[in-house]
């Protein structure tokens, strides 16, 4: 495991904002994702098509997509998750979104109150309208080792709806611990369980760091052979409808791992700690990642 290239999805202006509680200006939410991109992250999920009422922070998703300096290169999907969400995207600009289901039927309900199947059902005629205007989607599974509502998980359900969004054309699918209830050896063999059905190339690692194993379970499921890793600068984060959830793993952690394995993710280090700190003191919270906080090492 060395010599190699990981690509990052930065999640923290979409994972990392949707919970705070305090209203974030646009303004703030596009400086991030611009500086995020300058940074050299590849793809920036930039906001969410949600309901407002279900998601108030990403009222402002269009004045946030139509407001950033798009870089050359670089990525923007969006979350979808209805027909509704899709026109509003489309209306905006966007060029790829991300649609998310669940292997917990409970969390399904309390996230999109509509069970899986439904779920499935209802993100069919998104992916056909994406197919047809050429719009790339990633696809998640949240609760992929555990639930808030429901607790155990069994991995045949995440390999289940997995293999399902990559059947339906999602060119990507996002294993999400949602609540950081996993350790490194569930999350290998939960990987390695979907991975025969869905190719690895094709899979993401998505951790929160609610109980602190996001770096090790993330590790893992690197020597497992993932190689696409969402994380979230300064560790911000965590979802509205599963409670006591924090933060994704921080960017900024993950590259000086990767950095140390010998893995190549194309990021500035320096520029992505200013960044953390830059955001943090703009929520006015100390950074929420040992990097951020330590700086690096050279
Ligand atoms: P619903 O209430 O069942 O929807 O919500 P509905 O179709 O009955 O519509 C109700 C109202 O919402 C209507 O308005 C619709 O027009 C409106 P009204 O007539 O009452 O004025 N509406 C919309 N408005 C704007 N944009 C839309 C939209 N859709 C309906 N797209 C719905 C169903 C799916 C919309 C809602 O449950 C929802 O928005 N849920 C999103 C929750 C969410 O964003 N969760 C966090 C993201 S997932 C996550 O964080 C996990 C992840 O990070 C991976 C991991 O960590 O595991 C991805
Ligand atoms: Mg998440």
């Amino acid at each position: 495991m060395s010599d190699e290239r990981v690509r990052i999805v930065e999640v923290g202006p979409r994972d990392g904002l949707q919970n705070e509680p305090g209203r974030v200006p646009a303004t703030i939410k596009i400086e991030l994702i611009e500086r995020l991109a300058d940074c050299g992250l590849p793809c920036v999920e930039a906001t969410s098509f949600v309901s407002p009422k279900w998601v108030p922070q990403l009222a402002d998703a269009e004045e946030v997509f139509r407001g950033i300096r798009q870089r050359e290169g670089v990525r923007y999907p969006v979350l979808v998750p209805n027909e509704a969400g899709y026109r509003r995207a489309r209306e905006c600009g966007a060029e790829e979104i991300a649609i998310f289901a669940a292997a917990s039927e409970a969390f399904s309900r309390k996230n999109i109150n509509a069970g899986i199947a439904e779920s499935l059902e209802r993100f069919r005629p998104v992916m056909e309208q994406a197919r047809a205007d050429g719009v790339a989607v990633r696809g998640y599974v949240s609760t992929v080792l555990g639930c808030p509502y429901q607790g155990e998980v069994p991995v045949a359900e995440v390999v289940r709806v997995a293999a399902a969004l990559h059947a339906m054309g999602c060119y990507e699918i996002s294993l999400g611990d949602t609540i950081g209830a996993g350790t490194p050896r569930q999350a290998r063999q939960m990987l390695e369980a979907v991975a025969a059905e869905v190719p690895m190339q094709a899979l993401a690692a998505h951790f929160h760091d609610t109980r602190g194993q996001a770096l090790a379970n993330l590790y893992a499921c690197l020597e497992a052979g993932v190689r696409v890793v969402d994380a979230s600068v300064g560790g911000l984060g965590g979802c509205p409808y599963a409670p006591g959830a924090s933060g994704n793993v921080a960017t900024e952690d993950v590259v000086y791992m990767l950095e140390g394995c010998g893995l190549d993710s194309g990021v500035d280090l320096s520029a992505l700690i200013e960044t953390a700190r830059w955001i943090s003191g703009r929520l006015d919270r100390e950074v929420g990642s040992r990097v951020g906080r330590a700086g690096s090492f050279d």
